[in-house]
């Protein structure tokens, strides 16, 4: 048997996961755990490089985030799940790498600009936060990871670890494999208000919301804009409700809405009422066990602090190596 390839990919804890995170990134990750080595971790330090002013929240995110992973699908029995700060060895291949890292390679970095803009209100002139790739670098070649399931923003950063696993095997000998970014494409799923599904746009649903939660949001969303009245036709190819139909709904009842909506035979409260049916019932099981890990916290833990321990393992191995070949 060839050994399976290993990856490893990460997520900042930023408050529980909404539909946006599960079809953007978590579903993809679930669905690899049979095929791939898989490492995946709560990026808690990196959640500090742009909050390092409120980090009280960080650890309840923590928390809510391995729950809902969990909750989701994530096995620790297939995959190794931790803690990016409980393994302090990321912070010391961290400090190693950025001795060779050229500052301009993070400076040309497009995210980092980005964010510095998008983020006006918050100070983003640190240290930490230029760093940010160099981090995200060590995440992922102390694993010897060989892909990195990712969103296409993210590629830059992977670009980068490939440039600083490569000067480091130039400068001290052959320890790192370059990893390959593995492209999640990216979820079509909108917010209620039809801009990207995010925490700070107010638009989301999320896997742990109540079906009354549901109900209530889904009757916000927009609709056809085109479509005023319950007596005009409407267009589903350019209704959110409808692309959330085309997930949760089964074909036959995508089929009579499609025709419907086009005909003003059903209105726009109906079609959404059919639709969070479905949405509610697909969120049920992740509901459920959301209360049960809620409930039980001494399962959570052992499952982290198992994780810990396995990725502990092959972190200090790597540094062993990294030390010895700088000669440390
Ligand atoms: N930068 C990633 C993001 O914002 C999170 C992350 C941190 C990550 N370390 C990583 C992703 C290592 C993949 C591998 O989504
Ligand atoms: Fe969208 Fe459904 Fe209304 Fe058509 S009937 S516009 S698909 S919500």
């Amino acid at each position: 048997m060839t050994e399976k390839k290993r990856i490893v990919s990460g997520m900042r804890p930023t408050g529980a996961l909404h539909l946006g995170n599960y079809h953007g990134a978590l579903e993809n990750w679930i669905s690899m755990q049979d095929t791939y080595d898989c490492f995946f971790f709560i990026a808690d330090w990196h959640a500090l490089t742009s909050n390092y002013e409120n980090p009280g929240d960080i650890p309840a995110y923590t928390r809510q985030m391995i729950i809902d992973w969990l909750s989701a699908g994530l096995s620790p029995e297939k995959s190794t799940l931790f803690v990016q700060s409980h393994i302090k060895e990321h912070a010391e291949l961290f400090l190693l790498l950025s001795m060779i890292t050229p500052t301009p390679w993070l400076e040309r970095n497009p995210t980092y600009k980005d964010q510095i803009d998008q983020l006006q209100s918050k100070d983003l002139s640190t240290f930490g936060f230029l760093g940010y790739p160099v981090l995200q670098a060590a995440d992922i070649i102390i694993y010897k990871a060989l892909g990195v399931p990712v969103g296409i923003d993210q590629v830059p950063h992977i670009e980068i670890t490939r440039e600083i696993a490569r000067r480091f095997n130039y400068l001290y000998g052959n320890v790192f494999p370059e990893p390959d970014a593995i492209l999640t494409k990216m979820a079509k799923i909108l917010g209620t208000d039809r801009r990207k599904m995010s925490k700070s746009y107010n638009n989301a649903i999320y896997l742990s919301d109540s079906p009354e939660a549901i109900m209530k949001t889904v009757s916000q969303m927009i609709t056809d804009p085109q479509r005023a009245r319950r007596s005009d036709p409407g267009n589903p190819d350019v209704c959110n409700v409808f692309e959330f139909h085309k997930i949760y709904s089964d074909t036959s009842l995508i089929s009579t809405v499609n025709e419907e909506c086009r005909r003003a035979k059903i209105g726009c409260v109906d079609c959404k009422k059919l639709m969070a049916k479905n949405l509610i019932e697909a969120l049920d099981p992740i509901r459920e066990k959301n209360l049960y890990f809620n409930d039980h916290p001494e399962i959570v833990d052992d499952i982290l602090a198992a994780g810990e321990k396995k990725a502990g393992r092959v972190a200090r191995d790597t540094l062993t190596e990294v030390r010895a070949a700088i000669r440390l």
